[in-house]
C-alpha cells in the first residue's frame, strides 16, 4: 500500500450522545476447551461522521466484537455474557432476533472481507441491492431499483445503469467489493461496519477503496468502525484506533497520538514491524516475536508478558487494567510511566 502520513483527526464532539456506546462488553465462545472468554470487558464510543480502527493480530478478538454490535454472533457457540451495546440510543443486547433484522441493513451495515461469501450469484447485482432495499425501505420495485443504480454509482461502478445487470462474477474484486460497499450504504445506515473490507484486494485497489470509504462516512454523516491486522489502513483512514490484544483493548488513542509515540509495548510491536511509518526508532522488529495465546489459556497478568520485551515479574502476577492517560488516550500496561516506547523494544 502506498503509505501516507498519518492523518491528524481531531477529536469528535464528546459532549453529543455517541452513535455506538459499548460498555464492558463480554463475550464467550464454546470452544474445543469448553466456554471461554473471548472478549473481555470492551468499552468504546464512536461518534458520528468519524471512524473507529479496531486493530490486532489475528485472533485478538476484533471480529467476534463487531458480530457481537451486529447481533450475529453464531447461535450456541457465542454469547454476549454481560455488558451493553447501545446504538442511537437503543440497547441493542436482549433485543429479539426480528427487531435486530429490521435494525441491521437499515440503522447498521456491515461490509465483509469477501464480497464472494455475501453475494448471491444467481442474480444481478442490481437486483441483490433492490432487494435490499425493498426489504428496508417497503418502496415498489421501480424505485427499488433506481435507489440501487443510484449507489453503485455513488460508489464509483462505471455506467451503473447497465452494470446493474450483470451478475456477481462479471465483476473485478474490486468492483465487487464497491457493490457490497453499495449495497451495505443503500438503505443509508447510520453505522458502517467494515471487517477486514480490503484485505482481498492489491494494495492499489485497497487504497481507492479505503479513500472511497472514508468519503462516504463523512458526506452521509455515518461512523464506520473499520476491522483491521493492518495498522496502514487505519492510518488511512480512522481517527481513532483501538489495539486489541488477547481479546482487550491494550491501548487507545488518536491515530495521530498512536503513529507518533505508542503508549503500550504491544501498539510499539505492531508499529515498528512497519518499515513505512515506524515512529522515532531505528531498531526494528520484523515482527513480534511468538504468537497470541489461545483463549482458553490466557496468561496470569498482564496477557502481553510472554512476549512483552519489557516485561518485569510484577508482569506476570498484576492484573493490567486499562488506564486511561488524557481525555483520548488509554493503555493497559503497568509500566506504562515508566517506559520510553518507540524504540522497539529498546530501553
Ligand atoms: N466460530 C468460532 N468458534 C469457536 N471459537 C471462535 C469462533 N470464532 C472465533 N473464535 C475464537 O475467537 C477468537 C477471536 O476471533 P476473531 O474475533 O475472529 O479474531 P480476529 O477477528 O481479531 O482475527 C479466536 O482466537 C477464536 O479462538
Ligand atoms: S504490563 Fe508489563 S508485560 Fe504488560 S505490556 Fe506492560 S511492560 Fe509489558
Ligand atoms: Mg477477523
Amino acid at each position: 500500500m502506498t503509505m501516507s502520513e498519518p492523518r491528524t483527526g481531531s477529536p469528535a464532539d464528546t459532549s453529543a450522545p455517541p452513535l455506538l456506546e459499548v460498555d464492558g462488553l463480554m463475550v464467550d465462545f464454546n470452544t474445543d476447551q469448553g466456554w471461554a472468554n473471548i472478549v473481555d470487558n470492551a468499552t468504546f464510543r464512536l461518534d458520528r461522521g468519524t471512524t473507529l480502527g479496531l486493530v490486532g493480530e489475528s485472533g485478538s478478538g476484533k471480529s467476534v466484537t463487531s458480530l457481537a454490535v451486529m447481533g450475529l454472533l453464531p447461535k450456541s457457540v457465542g454469547r454476549v455474557r454481560s455488558g451493553s451495546i447501545r446504538l442511537d440510543g437503543t440497547e441493542l443486547t436482549g433485543l429479539s432476533e426480528r427487531r435486530m433484522e429490521d435494525i441491521r441493513g437499515d440503522t447498521m451495515a456491515m461490509i465483509f472481507q469477501e464480497p464472494a461469501t455475501s453475494l448471491n450469484p444467481a442474480f444481478t447485482v442490481g437486483d441483490q441491492i433492490a432487494e435490499m432495499v425493498r426489504r428496508h425501505r417497503g418502496v415498489n420495485r421501480r424505485l427499488a431499483w433506481d435507489r440501487a443504480i443510484e449507489v453503485l454509482g455513488e460508489v464509483g461502478i462505471p455506467n451503473a445503469r447497465s452494470r446493474a445487470k450483470a451478475y456477481p462474477h462479471e465483476f473485478s474484486g474490486g468492483m465487487r467489493q464497491r457493490v457490497m460497499i453499495a449495497m451495505a450504504i443503500s438503505c443509508e445506515p447510520r453505522l458502517l461496519i467494515a471487517d477486514e473490507p480490503t484485505t482481498a484486494l492489491d494494495v492499489t485497489i485497497q487504497a481507492q477503496v479505503l479513500a472511497l470509504l472514508d468519503r462516504l462516512v463523512r458526506d452521509h454523516d455515518m461512523a464506520m468502525l473499520l476491522i483491521t491486522h493492518d495498522l496502514g489502513v487505519i492510518a488511512q483512514v480512522s481517527d481513532e484506533a483501538l489495539v486489541m490484544y488477547a481479546g482487550q483493548i491494550v491501548e487507545r488513542a488518536l491515530v495521530s497520538e498512536l503513529y507518533q509515540l505508542p503508549r503500550h509495548p504491544y501498539s510499539e510491536g505492531l508499529l515498528v514491524s512497519m518499515p513505512q511509518i515506524a515512529p522515532r526508532t531505528s531498531a526494528r522488529l520484523a515482527s513480534i516475536p511468538g504468537s497470541p495465546p489461545m483463549p482458553w489459556q490466557q496468561p496470569s497478568g498482564c496477557r502481553f508478558h510472554p512476549r512483552c520485551p519489557y516485561a518485569l515479574e510484577r508482569c506476570r502476577h498484576d492484573e493490567a487494567i486499562l488506564v486511561q492517560l488524557s481525555e483520548t488516550r488509554s493503555s493497559r500496561c503497568l509500566r506504562v510511566d515508566e517506559l520510553d516506547l518507540g524504540r522497539g523494544g529498546n530501553e
